[in-house]
């Protein structure tokens, strides 16, 4: 493994790895074990949309691990001003030892990792999530203590979430259902995969996506740079929200997942988020997995 643009390029037993180490690593922090595996360590992190969990896990990740990490705002870099990412790559690398990045096209993340001769993390893309769906992975395995034969139903856009959701799940040996509507399905390619490789469905019917699930998935309907469609999307998603139910559908211990930030009352009620707290060790997973990346990637 030598990038994690995304869940695709890993073999099931690369997720396994990473989990287990993810695992590893988390309980060592409980038991107060300090790590000086990365020391001397730089990893840079580009933003160019706003973020949470993912700078905050990163930050303070590389600094449990013994290294450092370097915030680079878009706005602040050259990038912003047009400075190309092949360029951009090849200088970076000779300061850093890995870059985190989160941007819009998955083709910049891509040409990082071609141009540049340092790890490349993708922290976000329009096309996919993956540090995420690792966290998501671990934290159903905690719960649930296996993956294989669960059914993950995933309810809303079909985004970058819902991409990386049907290829992680489908590489752990899950069932996946997606519920969303006929113009906002996930991508063609990612499906067509996953119809060959496992057990998966993509319908508009919520109840037939959530029936029997063991694990209920949902994100925004607007993902950051579609602010200007969010109206015309809430008209489009009013049904494609968790709320009780969609709960009845699912199995009677059906776990609730959302990557967050949530819009309550849109894809998710109130009630079912904070009956559902699965959610934060769902986000205090993103520091363990993605420590585990960093130490598989940058040791
Ligand atoms: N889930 C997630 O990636 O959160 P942030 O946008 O806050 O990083
Ligand atoms: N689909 C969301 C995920 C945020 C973590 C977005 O891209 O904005």
């Amino acid at each position: 493994m030598k990038h994690l643009l995304k869940l695709s390029d890993l073999s099931t037993d690369e997720i396994t790895e990473i989990l287990d180490l993810a695992d590893k690593l988390k309980s060592e922090r409980k038991m107060g074990v300090e790590h000086t595996i990365l020391k001397g360590k730089t990893l840079g992190m580009i933003f160019q949309k706003s973020s949470t969990r993912t700078r905050v896990s990163f930050e303070a990740g590389m600094y449990q691990l013994g290294g450092t990490a370097l915030f680079l705002s878009s706005n602040d870099l050259q990038i912003g001003r047009g400075e190309p990412v092949k360029d951009t790559a090849r200088v970076l690398s000779r300061y850093l030892d890995g870059i985190m990045i989160r941007t819009y096209e998955q083709s910049e993340v891509e040409a990082l990792a071609e141009y540049g001769s340092i790890p490349i993390i993708n922290g976000l893309t329009d096309y996919a999530h993956p540090c995420q769906v690792l966290a998501d992975l671990m934290t159903i395995r905690e719960y649930k203590k296996t993956l294989k034969g669960l059914k993950m139903c995933f309810i809303g856009d079909g985004n970058n979430m819902a991409n990386s959701l049907i290829v992680g799940g489908i590489k752990m040996g899950m069932e996946v259902s997606v519920a969303c509507p006929a113009d906002y399905k996930p991508d063609k390619d990612i499906m067509a995969w996953a119809e060959k490789n496992g057990k998966f469905t993509c319908t508009e019917d919520i109840k037939a996506a959530a029936e029997n699930a063991d694990v209920l998935y949902t994100d925004v309907w607007a993902s950051m740079g579609q602010e200007g469609e969010a109206e015309k999307r809430k008209v489009v998603f009013k049904n494609y929200q968790i709320n009780d139910s969609v709960m009845g559908w699912a199995k009677k211990d059906a776990m609730v997942l959302h990557c967050l930030p949530a819009h309550r009352e849109e894809e998710i009620t109130d009630k079912v988020f904070e009956e559902h707290p699965e959610i934060f060790d769902e986000a205090e997973n993103r520091l363990h997995a993605q420590k585990a990346v960093l130490v598989k990637l940058m040791k």
